[in-house]
């Protein structure tokens, strides 16, 4: 078991980390029971596979556990699903005191937390994520979001949990797809200032993968820890110092949108896929060799996720690409800042992008696939 801080001043809070904790959920989220009741929001996965087991156990301890059901996948980060949490809370009867509990991955902790902060102008809540992206990355931190007609978690929120409870062994039931998108972000710790723990991911990537408890522990861990201490230092993004926690976003954001934001790539599998492509512009750019580049990708492929333009079922061009990067969030009097790499464990925040650049590479890209 590990108890990690994130360091906020009066919005403190824990991280508990414990193979097995579900069992113990009920003595665990007491201390945010004082109204002796919990409302939960969740996707149709988790709600099958946990949801009777959790409620039975807080039953037992005298909490009513009450449940907002979302379908699964990124399209439920919507204006119309933040609206109907919204009702659904507040017709609940929702006060600020109460806590509200995402149950899920990083979709419902985004769009769970975005309501948590916007309900009765602000209420209390709690992380459980269950998937490897959302136990490695998004359930600390307190970014909150959804998505709208003109790209991804552009409407949204820093509204911090009051807890985060992680059961690693709740990624057991993840399917394996999941489980390598989700290890894409834990690659990334690594690459963005921890050059020896991309080379335990080397070395360890293919264990965790297989389901090894100690390789996950250990890369959960590691990755919280690191989280922890970059929010503790730059919680709202001012710095450029949390912005590194963005590697790979920038073009994998490109891609979600091309794709359609669905099946064809999700959400971590474009993040590895921008990592490569990140690797590559840095090539390009002179900061970075070639060697190191593709060291980063051939880890990439070895786990199962897209290193490369060809690996992704899409028709596009290299200025449609570059074109979705102009809604990007770091986007300051229109420059698009990306997120570039000196050598493995080196990442840095790049100003002044030529974009018709970018696009140029995106299309060399696609032509060498
Ligand atoms: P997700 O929440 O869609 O979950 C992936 C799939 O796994 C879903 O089908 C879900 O039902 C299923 N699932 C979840 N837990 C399961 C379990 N234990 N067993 C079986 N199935 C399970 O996707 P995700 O990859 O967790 O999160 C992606 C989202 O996170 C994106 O919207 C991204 O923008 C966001 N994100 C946010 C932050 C942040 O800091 N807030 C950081 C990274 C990513
Ligand atoms: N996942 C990026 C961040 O939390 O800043």
């Amino acid at each position: 078991m590990e108890i990690i801080n994130v360091a906020l001043g009066g919005r403190s809070y824990n991280v508990h980390i414990e193979n097995g904790a579900l069992a113990n959920i009920a003595a665990l989220l007491e201390p945010y029971t004082a109204q002796r009741r919990l409302l939960f929001i969740t996707d149709a996965n988790v709600h099958d596979l946990y949801w009777q087991r959790i409620r039975e156990s807080l039953s037992a301890a005298g909490v009513n556990a009450e449940v907002f059901i979302l379908p699964a996948g990124e399209a439920s980060k919507s204006w119309q699903n933040l609206e109907a949490i919204c009702d659904w809370l507040i017709r609940e009867g929702t006060e600020r005191a109460d806590h509200i509990v995402a149950l899920g991955g990083g979709v419902i902790g985004d769009i769970a937390g975005f309501a948590s902060a916007i309900v009765k102008r602000g209420c209390n809540f709690v992380q459980i994520p269950t998937t490897l992206l959302a136990q490695v990355d998004s359930s600390v931190g307190g970014k909150t979001a959804i998505n709208s007609e003109t790209g991804k978690n552009l409407v949204g929120l820093f509204h911090q949990p009051a807890f985060v409870l992680i059961d690693p062994d709740m990624l057991d039931t993840l399917p394996e797809r999941e489980l390598r998108a989700g290890y894409a972000e834990v690659v990334k710790y690594g690459l963005i200032g921890d050059a020896d723990f991309f080379a335990w991911c080397e070395g360890n990537g293919g264990a965790l993968l297989a389901g090894d408890k100690a390789a996950r522990i250990r890369a959960i861990s590691h990755s919280i820890n690191a989280k922890a201490q970059i929010v503790s230092e730059d919680e709202r993004e001012l710095s450029g110092r949390r912005a590194l926690l963005n590697l790979g976003h920038t073009f994998g954001h490109a891609l979600e949108a091309e794709t359609g934001f669905g099946d064809i790539l999700i959400h971590g599998e474009a993040v590895a896929a921008g990592m490569a492509l990140a690797a590559r512009y840095s090539v390009r750019r002179g900061y970075i060799g070639h060697t190191e580049a593709e060291r980063i990708a051939h880890h990439l492929v070895q786990s199962g996720l897209p290193a490369s333009l060809g690996d992704i079922a899409m028709q596009t061009t290299g200025t449609a690409l570059a074109a979705h990067m102009q809604h990007d969030k770091k986007v300051v009097q229109g420059d698009v800042p990306l997120l570039l790499m000196r050598s493995i464990g080196d990442t840095f925040l790049s100003q002044g992008t030529d974009l018709a650049d970018v696009a140029a590479f995106l299309g060399d890209e696609l032509a060498n696939t």
